[in-house]
């Protein structure tokens, strides 16, 4: 019998769920046994509900192709045979929101990659390299649900990916004001070109309550538990603009920084690269080896070149140098339904199975 946990997917039809699906594909930890989507896919094998929808590059993996898909709204009977689940559903923010805390009421944990919950104050929202101490807010949400295993853990947006890991690592020189501009893939919109033919060649300023994400969220990360919830940092100041560019994977991220302490450049560099945390130290299967890179080509990084770098889970950064301005700025990119969505979940339930939060049911 399989010692794995037993995974479900909720949305699995769609592009963060199909992710989830081709990362978990002989994953040691986790199996995907159960599939779930709107009332539309259910009742129709995986393979039958995404029909022409597939939208990765390696195939669907076998296993999956003949379940039969689940409606998310029968939470009881998809949450019985599952010891957690992973959320990738697109629903309005109350209904993801209470169909979450619904799932966690029947003792099945949910890591999720929807913005629901970012902000509710006993949930944690994690990047397990920055911030893996905010699991231990989980004992103060199970109290408010009166869950004994289940609860909801989320990560963040897929655009402070590219950014947010680099200030971290640079935490001791007091980064105290961030500009960045981020250049979004399309995927981060759940689409392809063939989807949104009106990307090709194109540039939309505009990208739907991104901006607010990208300049609070990375304060969220770098907070601390008080009284039993997640309070945010009050610094550094982070002002953004959010840019969809006709790139399908991979968020760059153009960004000025002022410092409190004057670092050298070979000092941020340093930083960058020395740069671990728990997933690294516990060797977790998706975990980078190498989470951050500093690339020294000046036209690197470069999209095509190295979205990919870590299997998708690292951070490549480039053109570090002095401003006229602010103190330093550099250019960052991280893939965004990679590290940025299903990979960031997934390293997250990695991390909650091994401190004890995830166990079988
Ligand atoms: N794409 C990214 O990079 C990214 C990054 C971070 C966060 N997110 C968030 O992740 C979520 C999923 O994004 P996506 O890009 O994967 O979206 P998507 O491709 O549109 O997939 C949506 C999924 O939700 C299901 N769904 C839609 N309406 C539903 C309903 N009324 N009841 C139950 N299930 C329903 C769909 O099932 P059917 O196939 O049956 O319709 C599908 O499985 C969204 O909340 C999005 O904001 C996406």
């Amino acid at each position: 019998m399989s010692q794995k946990l037993k995974v479900g997917v909720l949305g699995a039809t769609g592009m963060v769920g199909q992710r989830f699906i081709s990362l978990l594909e002989n994953h040691p930890w986790f199996e995907v046994v159960t599939l779930a989507a709107s009332p539309r896919s259910a009742g129709k094998t995986y393979e039958e509900a995404v029909g022409g929808r597939w939208k990765m590059t390696t195939p669907m993996p076998e296993a999956v192709k003949n379940i039969v898909v689940m409606n998310v709204n029968e939470v009881e009977k998809v949450a019985s045979g599952v010891d957690f689940v992973f959320s990738a559903v697109d629903m309005s923010k109350d209904e993801i929101k209470a169909i979450e805390e619904a799932y966690a009421k029947t003792e099945t944990p949910v890591v999720s990659n929807n913005s629901a919950h970012r902000w509710t104050p006993d949930v944690p929202m994690v990047v397990p390299e920055i911030n893996p101490e905010h699991f231990e807010v989980i004992k103060f949400q199970k109290e408010r649900l009166g869950t004994t295993r289940g609860f909801v853990a989320v990560k963040p947006n897929c655009s402070i990916q590219s950014y947010a890991p680099v200030l971290t690592a640079w935490k001791e020189f007091e980064p105290y004001e961030v500009v960045a501009t981020t250049y979004q893939a399309i995927s981060g919109a759940g689409k392809t070109f063939k989807d949104w033919p009106e990307m090709v060649e194109n540039i939309i300023p505009y990208i739907g309550g991104e901006e607010e994400k990208s300049e609070q969220e990375p304060l969220r990360l770098w907070g601390n538990i008080e009284d039993g919830v997640i309070k945010k940092a009050a610094s550094p100041v982070i002002t953004c603009q959010c840019i969809r560019v006709p790139v399908l994977n991979g968020h760059t991220a153009a960004v000025f920084v002022k410092f409190k302490k004057q670092p050298t450049k070979e000092q941020l560099i340093e930083k960058l690269v020395n740069f671990k945390g728990l997933p690294q130290e516990l060797e977790l299967p998706s975990a980078p080896k190498q989470f951050i890179q500093y690339l020294e080509e000046d036209n690197r990084p470069q999209v095509t070149a190295d979205v990919d770098f870590e299997n998708g889970m690292g951070v490549s950064v480039g053109r570090l140098r002095e401003d006229t301005v602010y103190d330093y700025k550099f250019v960052g990119l991280s893939h965004n339904t990679v590290r940025g969505a299903a990979g960031g979940a997934v390293l997250c339930a990695e991390l909650l199975k091994a401190q004890g939060y995830i166990q079988a049911k």
